[in-house]
């Protein structure tokens, strides 16, 4: 009896990516995954390679994360490829990476438009080389009709300069008469944010060990569950992201309120 029993138990349990994947399907999934995509340098310097080489690997992850999180009906995936303190690094570096959406954009536009996925941008596109910019603008340009998943780059992002922004909007609105005092609501800020059209992050994800939001969406990370995994983002796989899914599929989000039962 108890043998059968045992046995029962034993394969119920998932055992390959697929398998999990189908039971990932069917219960609650994040809407929006915000994801710090870090530790492409000590990926490279494990293998004593040049940084670039890990944010080049960094490159091929973005791309595997991406399929997958359409896979699993992920509706928007922020990744933060950019941030407005990264102009602090070597300029060789910061070369490499403003190149990688060009690169990236070249060889997977038609596989992202193939999989209705649309890409957009957060951040401030003044300060980016031209060639940068062009590569995103025809990406966008490409996939704007697509009503699938949102692929939304962070490049050149940074929180506190978003919502300095987004004060300055309000502050000259009122100062015009077209908003009053008491229009200022979490509503009307959130709504002057970069992000107004889309859904605050349900996850945020951050590789290789940091534990820290380094000026990423402050304002929109308000409720969202926080995932910090050790594995270095080259690393980051399928199975990396499934068990973060997974985890977040055991929280409950009370969003300040009690549980049913608690209630009393
Ligand atoms: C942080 O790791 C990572 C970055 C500053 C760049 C992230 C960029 C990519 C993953 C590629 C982007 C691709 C596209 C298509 C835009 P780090 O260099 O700080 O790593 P470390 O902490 O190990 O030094």
């Amino acid at each position: 009896m108890f043998d059968k029993l045992l046995r029962k138990k034993t394969t119920a349990v998932p055992s390959t990516l697929q398998e999990r994947l189908t039971i990932a399907k069917e219960k609650p999934m994040p809407t929006h995954v915000a994801i710090i995509m870090d530790g492409n340098g000590r990926w490279a310097k494990q293998r004593k390679l040049p940084r670039i080489a890990g944010h080049h690997e960094g490159m091929k992850t973005v791309r595997r994360t991406t399929l997958f999180a359409n896979e699993l009906g992920i509706r928007v995936l922020t990744l933060y490829a950019f941030s407005t303190e990264n102009w602090k690094r070597p300029k060789r570096e910061i070369d490499f990476l403003m190149k990688l959406p060009g690169e990236f954009l070249s060889t997977y536009l038609p596989e992202l438009v193939e999989n209705n996925v649309k890409v957009e941008m957060i951040g401030s596109a003044e300060l980016l080389p031209i060639h940068t910019k062009e590569a995103i603008q025809k990406a966008m340009e490409a996939t704007a009709h697509n009503d699938g998943m949102i692929l939304n780059f962070a490049m050149n992002y940074g929180s506190r300069f978003e919502i300095a922004e987004a004060v300055k909007k309000l502050a000259s609105q009122l100062s015009e008469n077209t908003i009053h005092l008491d229009d200022l609501t979490e509503e009307t800020v959130s709504g002057a944010m970069m992000t107004s059209h889309l859904p605050d992050p349900d996850l945020l994800i951050r590789t290789s060990g940091e534990v820290r939001l380094s000026n990423f969406m402050l304002w929109q990370l308000a409720y969202a569950e926080l995932a910090f995994t050790d594995v270095l983002w080259p690393d980051f796989n399928e199975a990396s992201m499934l068990g973060v899914i997974e985890d977040y599929q055991k929280r409950s989000r009370r969003f300040g309120s009690l549980e049913g039962d608690e209630i009393k």
